[in-house]
């Protein structure tokens, strides 16, 4: 959608009720034929527009995908958001916000697209990114901070989408499992996938991706028992422009309280709460090896605190974790 028909479309989101053509040819400095080519484009985007004779034009509906024009009104934020890069289709939008982070995307550019072809999720696995249902979006981000303190980055990300979640699905009884895993009744509803480019005290770029399943009515047979969507634990659909939305306007102020701190200590109370591993028994497997042992907490550096069976206290700062009992 080119500029100008994206500020018509804002323009006419702006009134409850029609704007004369007239009007918009004045504000907008174009012809009559001109604004009925924008809305043309605007319908064929999806957008319902209704025209009458001698009141004008009229937005009765929007299309619910995650697209700026659709986005921009529901922002709080500052910086996050303020260029939505919207494909109705991509490979991955991880692979398309590194390409634009390493063009030099400024801060808070955010790449989202309907569906994904290569959806890349953790240890290489695939992201099931079907078309029209879900929330595929990388946020870019350039921390002054040393790569060591990224991987936080992780937890943060996890507890602005534990937030939107809530805001937006208060029932919804999701529980953060860490890193960055946001599952309800033990299956996944959403997965985050960081990339970044750095040097050891400078970190030039971190992509986050996340993938938050959210209208898909049901789950590919393989993933029905690990997998779930906020329609299925909810029973209602979700607006992506107000999930996407309401994950920036959470994320903005952590990010920026995590800046001005030297670790995560700030939201561990917040974390523990909705941790899923707190207090369970646990391993942990990592590239060359498994750790065993209770959850006993997170961390201000953002590792889970594992107590073994030798009573050692051991921090673990990667790998992918497993439930093994309750121990309470
Ligand atoms: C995981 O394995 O849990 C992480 C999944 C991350 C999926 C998201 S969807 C948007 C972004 N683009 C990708 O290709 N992956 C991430």
């Amino acid at each position: 959608m080119n500029d100008l028909t994206a500020e018509l479309l804002n323009r006419l989101s702006s009134v409850d009720g029609f704007l004369s053509g007239e009007t918009l040819c004045r504000e907008f400095g174009i012809t009559r034929s001109a604004v009925w080519k924008h809305i043309r484009l605007l319908r064929h985007d999806g957008y319902q527009i209704d025209a009458v004779t001698g009141k004008g034009y009229q937005l009765s509906g929007m299309t619910g995908r995650p697209v700026a024009a659709e986005v921009f009104p529901l922002l709080t934020t500052q910086r996050f958001g303020k260029t939505i890069d919207y494909h109705p289709t991509a490979t991955s939008t991880n692979l398309l916000a590194k390409a634009l982070a390493a063009d030099g995307a400024p801060e808070g550019s955010v790449v989202v697209a309907d569906e994904q072809s290569g959806g890349r999720g953790r240890m290489g696995r695939t992201w099931v990114s079907p078309p029209a249902v879900n929330l595929y979006c990388s946020l870019i981000v350039r921390p002054a901070l040393p790569a060591l303190r990224v991987p936080q980055l992780t937890l943060l990300v996890a507890v602005a989408i534990h937030r939107a979640l809530t805001e937006l699905v208060p029932e919804l009884r999701a529980m953060i499992k860490w890193p960055n895993d946001i599952l309800v009744d033990g299956k996944k509803l959403c997965g985050v996938l960081c990339e970044m480019q750095s040097e050891p005290e400078l970190t030039h770029f971190v992509v986050v991706g996340i993938g938050i399943n959210a209208n898909q009515r049901e789950m590919p047979p393989e993933l029905q028992k690990i997998a779930t969507s906020l329609l299925l634990e909810s029973g209602k659909l979700v607006s992506r422009p107000a999930l996407l939305a309401a994950l920036l306007n959470h994320f903005e102020p952590l990010y920026d309280e995590w800046l001005l701190q030297d670790d995560l200590a700030f939201i561990l109370p917040s974390l523990e709460k909705v941790s899923l591993l707190q207090a369970k028994e646990v391993s942990i497997d990592q590239r060359k090896q498994t750790l065993c042992g209770t959850v006993i907490g997170i961390a201000k550096g953002g590792e889970l605190q594992l107590l073994t069976a030798d009573g050692e206290t051991i921090l673990v700062s990667s790998g992918e974790a497993h439930l093994r009992k309750e121990i309470v």
